[in-house]
């Protein structure tokens, strides 16, 4: 096993308690060799290779922050016949054709169920589940620490900051959390998720992101006066037969929907399809022994010989990615100027006071990426209204 944080303690619990399956871990290579650890130093290693080039050890548990030198990690362990099991989603959305044709080279399993909704087996369940179905599209929520600071901030009125450190105290965030609330880290598990729906490997450079951080008490009064909530909220869905789209946005939500009540550091997931029609997963996101459950699930699924097949990607009847797709959104904002940026296609509502501007209208996707650098810098805040009807 490489890292022992968060979640490498999460799995040493989760192995220990399980009784039906037995699986030692042999080795922890780990990178501070003055930090105390709860379990007998001779567990550890400070050197890769005592893992990587032990002929005796089968299958190597990537757990470690620093997505370059889990690549290396991963490859490496792969190019020397050892399966491998990984919770990397940093590493894995950036890497995703290349890990797949490795394993394919050197006949090995490579497993990620954790990478992506934590404790939810949506990634297996594409896989097997979904092999044949005709997907309409995936939503949902994909980060804990984001939805956590969301309910917070809804449910107790509690300040942006303040629930942004009990995310972090509580072990769901990354640790650099703009990971989190700048939406970053939906965006890499749901371009893995794309990866097992549609067959499709997208770069994650090519797909829009907006995260939370320049949430405002204004939005969730908004958002509270008409019974909705705000959730950041992933989608990737067909446009047509053979075309997709995906993006990353805060969402309204109404209480009539399934993502309504998932809370905290839960995740949910929603799928639409043509003969399952409508489905939804939910289970903890973050933390972990959640996180730590869907690795043991994999190095339990390696012990029998389980390996993704890629389905969707053998099918190929998804072949191209568009950002020409209109949404409505809500977006507040201070200055006129930066409203004009948005190229509004239609405008439905429109609100000015003196400290509180917003407009709901319809934009294109394609208007939203163009101006992808500029929004971090400017003072607005943008939710998709999930409305229906205007695509
Ligand atoms: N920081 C991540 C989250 C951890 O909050 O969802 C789980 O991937």
């Amino acid at each position: 096993m490489f890292g022992y944080g968060c979640v490498g303690q999460g799995l040493h619990d989760v192995l220990n308690s399980s009784k039906g399956f037995k699986a030692d871990i042999v080795r922890i290579c780990v990178k501070d060799r003055n930090k105390k650890r709860r379990i007998p130093m001779e567990y550890f290693t400070y050197d890769r290779d005592d893992i990587l080039n032990d002929p005796s050890i089968n299958l190597v548990v990537e757990l470690i922050d620093d997505a370059d030198a889990a690549f290396d990690i991963v490859t490496t362990a792969m190019k020397n016949g050892k399966n491998v099991v990984s919770a990397n989603k940093v590493m894995i959305a950036k890497h995703m054709r290349e890990l797949v044709d490795l394993q394919e080279k050197y006949h090995v399993s490579f497993l990620y169920e954790a990478s992506a909704g934590a404790s939810i087996p949506i990634i297996r369940n594409l896989e097997e589940y979904y092999d044949n179905e005709l997907l309409y599209s995936l939503r949902g929520i994909l980060n804990g620490t984001t939805n956590y600071i969301l309910t917070l901030m809804h449910n107790q009125g509690i300040d942006y900051n303040v629930a942004l450190n009990e995310a972090r105290e509580k072990g769901f965030a990354e640790s650099d959390p703009t990971l989190d609330v700048d939406g970053w880290d939906a965006k890499y598990k749901l371009c893995i998720i794309t990866g097992h729906a549609y067959g499709l490997f997208l770069d994650p450079g090519e797909v829009f992101h907006y995260g939370i951080s320049r949430i405002s008490k204004f939005d969730i009064r908004y958002a509270r006066e008409k019974g909705l909530k705000i959730k950041l909220v992933p989608y990737v869905g067909k446009t047509n037969e053979n075309t997709i789209t995906s993006f990353v946005l805060p969402r309204f939500i109404s209480s009539d929907k399934y993502l309504y009540n998932v809370d905290n550091e839960y995740n949910g997931v929603i799928t639409e399809a043509a003969f399952a029609d409508k489905q939804f997963f939910s289970g903890k996101g973050a933390g972990g022994h959640a996180t730590g459950s869907a690795v043991l699930s994999d190095i339990s699924a390696n012990s029998y010989g389980y390996k993704y097949e890629y389905k969707k990607l053998q099918q190929a009847t998804v072949t191209s990615y568009t950002r020409d797709y209109r949404l409505e959104i809500y977006l507040r904002y201070n200055d006129e100027k930066d409203r004009e940026l948005f190229n509004f296609e239609e405008i439905t509502e429109y609100f000015s006071s003196r400290d509180y501007k917003y407009v709901v209208g319809i934009v294109n996707l394609k208007r939203l990426y163009e101006i992808r650098e500029q929004l971090p810098g400017i003072d607005v805040f943008i939710v998709n209204t999930g409305r229906k009807g205007i695509n």
